[in-house]
Formats: structure tokens, C-alpha cells, sequence
């Protein structure tokens, strides 16, 4: 199986997924799963954003961050360090396999991470394993096929479709979202709570990182899945769309919350 997350762990990664934790308000929908004392695990955490966050709630229990990525798990170490942060520790260690024997957590939670991987459903079952029963797993996705744009952008919106490709041509699932409940069912969770929340980025604060980086540009004409006349029509729309105050971009996540039966 191939799990190789196709935008890396460069700082200007690790920069826009600061972004993105905040425009997804860090651990706010976690909230209602977290309580002091528990034991935690996050799969796929990145430069560990949402973990140091859980960690300064849950002293004196323990999360564990998770990533497949070196380079992330290292930023997370040194940041969590400088803080002082000694609730939380992180491991390299790939979803699909983890290193932990059965029933050891209370909660085991990832955030962006099942669109990215090739087997969704054998990373919710890993995940489900090591919850002791009547603990949760919780997962929160994006679903790219429910977005607007707004005015209108019709080059922006081809250029959406072929991000798509190439993220499934990568292994990943960027319609996961609306498939959640049903991963979550299969994985043998039960009493599963299933909801969804709008991302809305919004004049002067219009979110121009994702799908403009120049990363993905190039990428997108490498593998002839736009033209540069598309490309140089992108770039028109996104311009007017940061010129314009009133213009947005709305898009959807979907968040589910399952139990290990008891
Ligand atoms: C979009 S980022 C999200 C990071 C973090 N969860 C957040 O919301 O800020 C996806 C993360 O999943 C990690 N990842 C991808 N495939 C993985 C796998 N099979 N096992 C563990 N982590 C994985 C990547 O290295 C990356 O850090």
C-alpha cells in the first residue's frame, strides 16, 4: 500500500496548516470527547497543532501525536519542548500499522488525514482497535466536491475538478466527507454521531492558500490536467474574486464521532 502524503512537511506546509487550524477553530469541535486525565491518540498530526492543543486540557493524562512524516514529528517534538509541554510526546508511525496493542486509549481522533490515505476504512479499524470499549474514535474530513465559489469563477472551478484528479491519482479520497458514517459503520463503531460544518472564508479574510499554491500549479500542468489558458484565467479569477470585498468561498467538512461497544 502506498501512503505517501503527496504536499510533504515544509515549513510552508507546516505554515498553512497553521492557517488551517485556526480557520477550523483548533480543538473546538473536539471539545465535547475531551476530558482531564484521559489518554489520547491523534493519527496524523502534523506539526502536532491539535495535539499540544489537547495536551494542556487533559493534564494529568497523556496524547500521544502521530504522524508518518519525520520532519513533522520532529516540529511538534521541538515546539511542544520549548513549551514545556510534558502531556504530550509523538511517534512516527503510519496509520494503517500502529504500534499499540489493543484498548489503550480513550479517544483516538485524526483531523484531514482519511482523505489522504489509500485505505480509509483499515485506518478507522486501527484506530477503533486500540480504543479501550466504550471509548470514541472521531474524525473530522473535508468533502471537496461541496464547495462555492462566489462571484462565479469557472476557471477556478475546473481547476478545483483537476485537484481532485490529482488527489486521487496521489491514493487520497477528496469526496471522504459524505462517505464518513458509513466508514465509521464498517469499522464497527457504534452509537455514531455524524455532522457537518461550513468553512466560509470571506472578503478582505478570502483564503488564498491551497488550492493557489504554486506547488500545486505546477503539478496540475505537468500531468496535462489544465491548460495554461486555464491557468492564466485562474489567476484573473482569483484576482478579482481578492479584489472584490464581498466575494467568498464556501466549502464543507464532516466530522463523525463512533463508540466501541462495551
Ligand atoms: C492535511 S495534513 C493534517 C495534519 C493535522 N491533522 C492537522 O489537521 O493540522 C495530513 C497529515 O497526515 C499525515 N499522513 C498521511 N498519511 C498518513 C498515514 N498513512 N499515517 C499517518 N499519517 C499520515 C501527513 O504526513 C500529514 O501530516
Amino acid at each position: 500500500m502506498s501512503n505517501k502524503y503527496p504536499l510533504g512537511a515544509s515549513p510552508e506546509e507546516q505554515d498553512r496548516l497553521q492557517r488551517q487550524d485556526r480557520a477550523l477553530g483548533g480543538i473546538e469541535p473536539l471539545l465535547p470527547y475531551i476530558f482531564s486525565g484521559q489518554q489520547i491518540l491523534e493519527i496524523g498530526c502534523g506539526p502536532g497543532l491539535l495535539t499540544e492543543q489537547i495536551a494542556k486540557k487533559i493534564e494529568p493524562g497523556k496524547v500521544i501525536g502521530s504522524d508518518i512524516q519525520f520532519q513533522h514529528v520532529k516540529a511538534a517534538q521541538s515546539r511542544t519542548q520549548m513549551a514545556q509541554i510534558e502531556s504530550a510526546n509523538f511517534i512516527v508511525a503510519d496509520g494503517s500499522y500502529l504500534p499499540f496493542q489493543k484498548h489503550q486509549f480513550d479517544l483516538v481522533y485524526c483531523r484531514l488525514l482519511l482523505v489522504w490515505v489509500t485505505e480509509p476504512l483499515r485506518v478507522v479499524k486501527e484506530m477503533a482497535r486500540v480504543v479501550r470499549p466504550g471509548g470514541a474514535v472521531y474524525a473530522d474530513e473535508i468533502d471537496w466536491g461541496i464547495r462555492l465559489t462566489y462571484p462565479p469563477a469557472n476557471a477556478i472551478e475546473r481547476v478545483n475538478d483537476a485537484t481532485a484528479k490529482l488527489w486521487e491519482m496521489s491514493g487520497g479520497h477528496p469526496y471522504l466527507g459524505r462517505q464518513l458514517a458509513n466508514i465509521f459503520r464498517s469499522a464497527g463503531l457504534e452509537k455514531i454521531k455524524l455532522e457537518c460544518k461550513p468553512r466560509l472564508s470571506y472578503g478582505n479574510t478570502l483564503r488564498t492558500d491551497g488550492i493557489w499554491n504554486v506547488g500545486r500549479w505546477n503539478k496540475l500542468l505537468a500531468q496535462g490536467l489544465i491548460d495554461t489558458e486555464t491557468y492564466t484565467n485562474a489567476q484573473r479569477d482569483e484576482q478579482s474574486l481578492l479584489e472584490n470585498p464581498d466575494s467568498f468561498t464556501l466549502s464543507l467538512n464532516f466530522s463523525a464521532v463512533g463508540y466501541i461497544p462495551q
